[in-house]
């Protein structure tokens, strides 16, 4: 758009090229809006979690291009802010990896909630991970990068747990969160993460 906008200064009826910088702005504007949404869903404050996952996975069935599908219990509450925020960056993180490491075809998400906490799980069906490399990231959380190290943190400020799974066919990431209340709301404000304000948004 800068080189357009370099190239109108010297010829300003070149209509192609304002036709051009008119797609670019719209692709840009495009662009920014869902960026922004994946960093704060705005549904996520007003519809929960649930909604906001439902909204994550139809996009990045279109972006990847791996099928992917979700199940959320039916009597699943809101949450607090800080353990919806959390499962949703767990879901990202997770399908990104899937996107990234796997080769698997399709996956399964499930968000499920009983009496005591509240469980996601992602379930895969591509090539998974070395068994030793499992066993020693779920006993001492080494041996992984950043996302599934800062997902394990994530998850244990709250007083969750987070297991990787593999039995020969793909990974199965389960974190499961405490929800001693039983309805859902578990306060908790000193945990917060909140995506930095992008402008215009
Ligand atoms: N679903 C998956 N299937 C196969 N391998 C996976 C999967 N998820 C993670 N991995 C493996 O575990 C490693 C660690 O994942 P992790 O998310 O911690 O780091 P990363 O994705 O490599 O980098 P980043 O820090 O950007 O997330 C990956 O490099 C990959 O080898
Ligand atoms: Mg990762």
């Amino acid at each position: 758009m800068k080189l357009n906008v370099e190239m109108l200064k010297d010829s300003p009826k070149r209509e192609d090229l304002w036709e051009q910088s008119r797609e670019l702005m719209e692709h840009c504007i495009a662009e920014i809006r869902t960026l922004s949404h994946l960093l704060h869903p705005p549904m996520m404050d007003e519809a929960g979690l649930a909604t906001a996952a439902q909204w994550y996975v139809e996009g990045f069935g279109e972006r990847s291009g791996l099928k992917v599908s979700l199940y959320v219990d039916e009597d699943l509450p809101r949450l607090s802010d800080p353990v919806e925020m959390a499962l949703f960056r767990v879901l990202q993180e997770a399908l990104t990896n899937v996107y990234r490491h796997s080769e698997a075809s399709k996956v399964e998400v499930e968000l499920l909630h009983d009496a005591e906490q509240v469980t996601l799980q992602i379930e895969d069906d591509g090539c998974g991970i070395a068994t030793e490399l499992l066993d020693r990231f779920n006993r001492s959380g080494t041996g992984m990068g950043i996302g599934l190290s800062g997902m394990r943190e994530r998850v244990s400020e709250l007083g969750g747990t987070l297991m990787l799974k593999c039995d020969g066919k793909g990974l199965l990431v389960r974190v499961a969160v405490p929800d001693p209340a039983g309805t859902g709301w578990n306060e908790n404000p000193s945990v917060s993460d909140e995506a930095e304000p992008v402008p215009g948004d």
